[in-house]
């Protein structure tokens, strides 16, 4: 049986015809830097969060980065995160010179312990970066709260929960920016990298447009130091027209969720824990088990695709040894990186595959 982690061209057969023909429009109009097709695709993201702003970008990194940026995050600044993410989320911040400050997780969904939070903040504190990790939203409620006490800043990383909701209200629409990434394997995936910010803050927007546009708004007029961090057009097109699936995308992906958690029931696995107000999106659907790289090589033998998100915390990473972190910090994030395993997730995933995961899953228990 062929597997994959993920299926990035399966989507793209089913809507092949859309898609080559938004291409090839581009190529024809020549319009290859900020062609119509970005306004057109940022209008659609902004219309879909129900969010005044929504500024088209490189990647999610680079989204990441603008929202420091134009909310003046400086080097000596602090800024809270989790160290259990994609190196993006903490990069960002170490490359302007501020300092990740890292919150120890939930253990039962793998985002910010909210309750961690308030002893981490200090008089340099300016900005708290949640991360939706998995598709599963971050307290939100908490997280606002104590940006409001505090008066600090809150920036999303909605880079793996486009389309995720807490209490009804889209993730991305909470913080004073939200950063999506359109990277191949995200929900929503680009043909190549691609990002966005998105925000209520119309001057925050704005900064965050001329800083993409190398700090200026009229061309050769600088205003402030800036990046080249533009959305390809090439990729605005094709997201906007993948874009009209990403519900239905979203919902296939639930469903496959909950296909391996029925199936997997009677393992000693522990499926995701799934908060009670949140609608969970599955970018990745990622198990704590027991004897994680014993079941990894299984699996792998049984050329079952699956990844380990994340091996290393990131207050382990020697890039982050400015943090002054040490093991044993963070207890919660440590043991998750010792057990997570994330199964094939994609939109195309069929219940003859779920079923052939699931049964090797469990033949790997009966045995050991
Ligand atoms: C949580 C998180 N933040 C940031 C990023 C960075 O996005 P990109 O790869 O588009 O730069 C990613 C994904 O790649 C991510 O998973």
């Amino acid at each position: 049986m062929k597997l994959q982690m993920v299926d990035v061209l399966g989507q793209y057969s089913h809507i092949k015809a859309d898609v080559d023909a938004a291409i090839h429009k581009v190529l024809e109009s020549g319009q290859f830097i900020l062609g119509k097709e970005v306004g057109e695709f940022e209008r659609k993201i902004a219309g879909y969060l129900g969010i005044g702003e929504a500024v088209g970008c490189a990647s999610g990194t680079d989204a990441l980065q603008l929202a420091l940026m134009a909310l003046g995050i400086r080097p000596g600044d602090e800024v809270i995160t989790t160290p259990f993410t994609f190196v993006a989320t903490a990069e960002v911040i170490g490359l302007l010179g501020a300092k990740p400050v890292y919150v120890d997780i939930d253990p039962r969904t793998f985002n910010i312990d909210t309750h961690l939070i308030e002893r981490a903040i200090t008089p340099r504190t300016r900005a708290i970066i949640p991360v939706h990790l998995y598709g599963q939203p971050a307290e939100m409620d908490a997280i606002i709260d104590i940006s409001r006490r505090h008066g600090i800043k809150v920036i999303e990383d909605c880079a793996q929960a486009l389309g995720a909701s807490y209490k009804g209200k889209k993730v991305c629409t909470f913080g004073d920016v939200g950063c999506i990434s359109f990277f191949p394997s995200k929900n929503l995936g680009a043909f190549g990298d691609a990002g966005m910010v998105v925000s209520n803050d119309k001057d925050c927007a704005a900064r965050m447009r001329i800083i993409a546009a190398h700090g200026s708004r009229v061309r050769y007029y600088h205003e402030v130091l800036g990046i080249n961090s533009r959305l390809d057009t090439i990729q605005a097109a094709i997201l906007g027209v993948k874009y009209a699936y990403l519900d239905q995308w979203n919902a296939a992906r639930k469903k496959a969720a909950e296909r391996y958690t029925a199936m997997l029931q009677g393992t000693p696995v522990v499926p995701p824990y799934v908060l009670p107000h949140v609608d969970h999106i599955f970018h990745q659907y990622t198990l704590r088990v027991p004897r994680r790289d014993e079941l990894a090589a299984y699996l792998k033998q049984r050329e079952i695709p699956h990844a380990i998100y994340y091996p290393v915390p990131l207050h382990l990473q020697q890039a982050f040894a400015m943090a002054g972190n040490k093991k044993g910090d963070f207890p919660a994030t440590e043991s998750a990186t010792a057990e997570v395993l994330s199964l094939p997730m994609h939109t195309e995933l069929t219940e003859e595959q779920l079923t052939y995961i699931t049964d090797s899953i469990k033949g790997f228990y009966a045995k050991h």
